[in-house]
């Protein structure tokens, strides 16, 4: 296919382009960019790292950080990208020059990464007037690892950043050079288009299919991209809730849900690295359906349900339905072959809805799940009216607890009916045991959380150890 975007301010056309080819070997091997290093070829150390900027549905540019060694090249159709040797111009960007003086750089490798990074940072925060917190620094460098520096002083580059006039981006101008090159597709044309050729390999931020590629060795002939349908990155909400598009990214998704339910942040900055979340979407991790997806449970949970939709050569069919029916056993769905997720819907918070998910990884951040339990609860008058649980990393699919919110409705909610829950989840699944985690580790995790529930009801709010008693039966 052909690829036009902007680097520089000139449009860069690239005839040929395999479906398959990641951005990092098109900037490395055909174009010759090597500021952008490969470290892991699977989005996990950010030396990849590359800022994109493309117009929101209101027409204001976006700037996103993401690790083009699992991005699709195709994928960058129509928006603007910038690598680490393309911020300065007769001076060093603010950014270069800000690591240069705190000394943040010593074998180097990282350091494209983090410059993109924080230059992403600096076009969203620092050119608005923003001062930089550590929150907003971590945030940011959240999917960047350095060998050598200790970060500190990487920080500490972050944290005295400022605005310099001299590399304000003409915005306008670069709009307006998008434009013409935005190639957008109707769900409908899509649909059709997909009905066509079920076999072309449906992708969206590519941050699964990325792996297939790079490490499976695994070669598609044809793909069928979701973001390239403007409708399906578009959330919106009404007295129903959130309808969140499947191709919406994942910090898109999460940031929207944040605004119902403040509760959900910790969370979701525990899923992947801000690049990752940059790029893959929300319904990539659902239509995925890994047994230790993190958003499944959560959005089981909350009472989500999912929109499909295929052609079927004579008008568009859909179906909705709860999400936890997608999943018929391991990697197994109900997707016909040309069928497509859509929409995930969220309800709104309701009276009296206290809803938790906890996410147990063994590194805080950017790691994937041993046990992910999410319990959303309505209390009337002390008594449990309504619960639904997701669990995560315990089952062959992400799973709804039924048995355990079966034994939990109706009770008056006290320590007993926790342990009582704490009891019964334990029994509801039979987990694994594999490199994350032993099978009578997720287990005891199970109740413990029910525990940690409880305590947080009553209003618990940092819940260590020490308020933790072990209850020997859930060991
Ligand atoms: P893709 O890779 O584009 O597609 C994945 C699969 O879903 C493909 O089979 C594709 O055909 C299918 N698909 C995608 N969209 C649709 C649709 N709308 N309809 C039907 N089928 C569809 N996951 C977690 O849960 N928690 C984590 O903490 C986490 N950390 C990660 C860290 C790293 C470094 C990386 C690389 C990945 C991580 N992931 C994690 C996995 C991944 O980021 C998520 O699963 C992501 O949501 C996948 O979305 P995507 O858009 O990239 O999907
Ligand atoms: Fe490591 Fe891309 S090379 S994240
Ligand atoms: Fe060497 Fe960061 S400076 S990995």
């Amino acid at each position: 296919m052909k690829l036009q975007f902007i680097r520089n301010h000139q449009v860069v056309e690239c005839d040929n382009v395999p479906p398959t080819r990641m951005l990092l070997e098109l900037l490395r091997e055909d174009l010759r960019v090597t500021s952008c290093k490969e470290g892991c070829a699977e989005g996990d150390c950010g030396a990849c790292t590359v800022v994109l900027a493309e117009p929101d549905s209101h027409g204001a540019l976006i700037y996103k950080a993401v690790n083009a060694c699992i991005r699709l090249a195709s994928s960058v159709q129509g928006m603007a990208l910038w690598t680490a040797q393309d911020i300065a111009s007769d001076a060093l960007h603010p950014v270069q020059q800000s690591m240069l003086s705190q000394h943040a750089s010593q074998c180097g490798f990282c350091t494209p990464g983090f410059v993109m990074s924080l230059f992403a940072l600096y076009q969203t925060q620092v050119q608005q007037g923003k001062t930089i917190t550590r929150n907003d620094a971590q945030h940011a460098l959240s999917g960047n690892l350095c060998r050598c520096t200790g970060y500190q002083s990487i920080m500490q580059a972050a944290l005295s950043l400022k605005a310099d006039p001299q590399f304000r981006i003409d915005e306008g101008a670069l709009l307006k050079q998008l434009l013409p090159l935005k190639k957008a597709m109707s769900l409908a044309d899509f649909l059709k288009e997909r009905h066509a050729k079920p076999q072309a390999q449906l992708v969206a931020g590519t941050t699964d299919v990325g792996l297939w590629i790079n490490k499976q060795h695994k070669n598609f002939e044809s793909v069928h991209d979701l973001t390239t349908v403007a409708e399906l990155k578009r959330i919106t909400t009404d007295d129903d809730g959130l309808h969140i598009g499947a191709a919406a990214t994942l910090e898109d998704a999460f940031t929207a849900m944040q605004v119902q339910r403040p509760q959900l942040k910790n969370f979701a900055h525990r899923f992947a690295g801000l690049p990752v979340r940059n790029s893959g979407t929300l319904g990539g991790n659902v239509a995925n359906g890994s047994p230790i997806g993190d958003s499944m449970p959560l959005l089981i949970s909350l009472g989500a349900t999912v929109s499909l939709a295929r052609f079927d050569g004579v008008a568009i069919q859909t179906r909705d339905l709860p999400l936890e029916k997608l999943y018929l056993g391991y990697r197994k769905n109900i997707f016909l072959p040309d069928e497509v997720l859509t929409h995930i819907h969220v309800p709104m918070p309701g009276e009296g809805e206290f809803s938790r998910v906890y996410k147990v990884s063994k590194r805080f951040e950017d790691d994937i799940s041993a046990v992910c339990l999410a319990i959303h609860m309505t209390l009337v008058g002390g008594r449990v009216q309504a619960i639904s649980m997701g669990a995560g990393g315990v089952a062959a699919v992400p799973a709804r607890a039924v048995q355990t919110e079966a034994v939990l409705v109706g009770k008056t909610w006290s320590e007993e009916a926790a342990h009582i829950g704490a009891l019964s989840l334990q029994s509801e699944f039979a987990p694994i045991s594999d490199m994350r985690a032993s099978d009578a580790y997720r287990q005891a995790v199970l109740g413990q959380l029910m525990k940690r529930f409880w305590l947080e009801t009553q209003g618990h709010t940092q819940v260590s150890l020490a308020d933790i008693t072990v209850i020997e039966e859930l060991l």
